[in-house]
């Protein structure tokens, strides 16, 4: 499955969400993430991701290995997402900025 990284917190673009043939995207109020159960691997959302947050299982940096699971947890508490929104007024700023994973709300 492909994997939503920490560089999406607080930035939450949604470009993401429009591509997906079978709508995995789930929302929480500054992150999204992916159903690994339901995600075919088509590649599609990875070049649509303005902060290139979301990465192939296996293409997931040491560093970010708890967004592996993370995706998995909170993709069974979120509701779906299937059309793309406005992005915070902000996200463009926080694009890049390291250390995010303390910010993600639940
Ligand atoms: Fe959806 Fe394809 Fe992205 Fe998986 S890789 S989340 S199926 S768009
Ligand atoms: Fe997040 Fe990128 Fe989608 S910032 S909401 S994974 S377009």
């Amino acid at each position: 499955a492909y994997v939503v990284t920490e560089n999406c917190i607080k930035c939450k673009f949604t470009d993401c969400v429009d591509v997906c043939p079978v709508d995995c995207f789930r929302e929480g109020p500054n992150f999204l993430v992916i159903d690994p159960d339901e995600c075919i691997d088509c590649t599609l959302c990875v070049a649509e991701c303005p902060a290139e947050a979301i990465l192939a299982e296996d293409d997931v940096p040491p560093a970010q290995h708890s967004f592996i699971a993370l995706n998995a947890e909170l993709a069974k508490q979120w509701p779906t997402i299937t059309a793309t929104q406005a992005a915070p007024a902000d996200a463009e700023e926080w694009n890049g900025k390291p250390d995010k994973l303390k910010l993600l709300e639940r």
